[in-house]
C-alpha cells in the first residue's frame, strides 16, 4: 500500500427530510448565499425547503449556474459575495451548482485575477465557508475538495482543488433524485463507477480493503443501476446510488493506491470542443481505455472480471475482451451510449481533441504516465 494521509470533514446528512438540518449546520449570525442552477430546485420542492430551513438567516440567491459552469456566470456570483459581505455559501444542486460555488468561494478571497487559480495553479489560501444540499448524485463534489469550471471564450474546461473549498456539510436525501430526468440518472451512474474505476483498474499495490471498497462500489451500481429505470420511484434504489456516488470520490477508496483519471482528461476535452455531458464523454473513453491499457493493467482487469463480474479468467485474453464488453453493457443497461458516431461525430474528432490535450500538457496520462497524445489518438479513433 502507498503512503496516505486521509481527512474528509464534510459531515454528512442523508435521508428523507434532511434538509432541515442546514438551520443548525449554518450560523444564526452567517449572511448567506443561496446558490442554484437553471430551477429545477423551484419545481421539485427543495427550493421550498431550503427556504423553510433558512428562515431565521439572512440570505440572498445567486440562479443560473449552468451544467459544466461557467468562468463567467461564477464571477458575477464573485461580485455579489463581496457587494453583501457573504460569509456562507450554500450550494443547492448537481455538482455543477457544487463546483461552481466552490470556485466562487475561492475567487471571492482571492487576490489577483482568478482565472489563474484553473489555467496557472494559483494557490488558494482561504475561501469563504461552503454547505451543500446535493441533488444531483454523480460528482462526489459535495465532500470532495475538487471544482471543475469551463470557461466559454477559450474553450478551456480546467480542474482545480483545495482543502479551502471542502464542503462544511453536505445535505443528501434520496427523494429529491426522484425529480431527475432520465438523462441524469444515467450520467450519475456512469460517473460513479468511472470514478471508482479511475482509482481501481490501475495496478495492484496491495490494498486490499481499498480495493474491496470499490468493488463494492462497482457491484452495487451494476445492480441498482438498471433499477433506477425499471423502478423510478424506489428509494432504497436512489438511495443506494447516491451513497455510492459519495463514497466512489470522497477520498477513501483512493487513499494509499495509484490513480488513473485519464478516462477523465480525454473526457472533459470532449466536453470543452463538443458539449457532451461529462458522464457521456467517460462512457465513450473508458472501454477503449481499457482495450489501449490491457497490458499494463492486466492485474487488474482480471481481478475485476473475476470479483466484479464474476467471469471465469482461466483464459485471460478472453476474459479481458469479455470484461470490456460487460462494462459498454453495463453503460448501455443504463440508458448511456458508448461511441462518439452516437452523437454524429466522426474521426475528425480526434485531430481536434489531440490538439487540446497538447495544450492542456495532457501528454503523458494514467496511473503510468504510459497515455501519450499518440494513444490518445488511437483510443479516439477506436471511439468512433
Ligand atoms: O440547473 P438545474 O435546473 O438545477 O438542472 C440540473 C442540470 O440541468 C439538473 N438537475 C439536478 N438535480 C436535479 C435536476 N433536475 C431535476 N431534478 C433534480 N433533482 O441536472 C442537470 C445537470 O446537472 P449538473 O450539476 O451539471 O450534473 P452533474 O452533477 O453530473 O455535474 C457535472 C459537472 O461536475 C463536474 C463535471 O465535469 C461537470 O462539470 N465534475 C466534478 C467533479 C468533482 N467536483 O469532483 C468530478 C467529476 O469527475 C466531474 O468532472
Ligand atoms: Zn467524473
Amino acid at each position: 500500500m502507498l503512503n496516505f494521509s486521509f481527512e474528509n470533514p464534510t459531515k454528512i446528512h442523508f435521508g428523507e427530510q434532511q434538509i432541515k438540518e442546514i438551520q443548525s449546520e449554518i450560523p444564526k449570525n452567517a449572511k448567506v448565499l443561496v446558490t442554484y442552477g437553471g430551477g429545477s430546485i423551484k419545481k421539485n420542492g427543495v427550493y421550498d425547503q431550503v427556504k423553510a430551513a433558512l428562515s431565521e438567516h439572512t440570505w440572498f440567491e445567486f440562479a443560473g449556474i449552468e451544467p459544466n459552469p461557467s468562468y463567467q456566470t461564477c464571477m458575477k456570483a464573485v461580485e455579489l459575495v463581496k457587494e453583501k459581505q457573504i460569509d456562507f455559501i450554500l450550494a443547492v444542486g448537481g455538482g455543477s451548482v457544487v463546483d461552481g460555488s466552490k470556485f466562487i468561494a475561492a475567487a471571492a478571497e482571492f487576490t489577483g485575477e482568478p482565472w489563474d487559480i484553473l489555467a496557472n495553479g494559483a494557490e488558494v489560501k482561504s475561501a469563504v465557508a461552503l454547505g451543500v444540499v446535493l441533488t444531483l448524485p454523480a460528482t462526489g463534489s459535495e465532500s470532495n475538495t475538487f471544482s471543475v469550471v469551463s470557461n466559454l471564450e477559450t474553450h478551456d474546461k480546467l480542474p482545480f482543488a483545495s482543502e479551502y473549498v471542502r464542503p462544511r456539510f453536505a445535505v443528501l436525501d434520496p427523494a429529491v433524485t426522484f425529480s431527475l430526468p432520465e438523462r441524469q440518472v444515467t450520467n450519475g451512474i456512469v460517473d460513479a463507477f468511472v470514478h471508482t474505476m479511475e482509482q481501481y483498474l490501475t495496478y495492484d499495490v496491495g490494498a486490499k480493503l481499498q480495493d474491496r471498497f470499490a468493488e463494492g462500489i462497482l457491484m452495487t451500481l451494476i445492480e441498482e443501476g438498471p433499477k433506477a429505470f425499471s423502478e423510478p420511484e424506489n428509494y432504497q434504489v436512489r438511495a443506494n446510488i447516491m451513497w455510492s456516488a459519495t463514497m466512489a470520490l470522497n477520498g477513501l477508496i483512493g487513499a494509499g493506491v495509484p490513480q488513473d483519471w485519464a478516462t477523465h482528461m480525454i473526457g472533459h476535452e470532449m466536453t470543452a470542443v463538443y458539449g457532451l455531458d461529462h458522464a457521456q464523454t467517460l462512457a465513450i473513453v473508458l472501454p477503449r481505455m481499457m482495450a489501449e491499457q490491457k497490458d499494463t493493467k492486466r492485474g487488474k482487469l482480471l481481478q475485476y472480471a473475476e470479483r466484479v463480474l464474476g467471469l471465469d479468467i482461466t483464459n485471460e485474453e478472453a476474459a479481458i475482451e469479455h470484461a470490456i464488453a460487460a462494462t459498454e453493457a453495463f453503460f448501455h443497461s443504463v440508458k448511456m451510449p458508448t461511441r462518439l458516431s452516437d452523437y454524429n461525430l466522426d474521426d475528425s474528432v480526434a485531430d481536434k481533441l489531440v490538439a487540446q490535450l497538447e495544450r492542456h500538457g495532457m501528454t503523458a496520462l494514467g496511473e503510468r504516465e504510459q497515455v501519450t497524445l499518440e494513444k490518445s489518438r488511437a483510443i479516439l479513433l477506436a471511439s468512433v
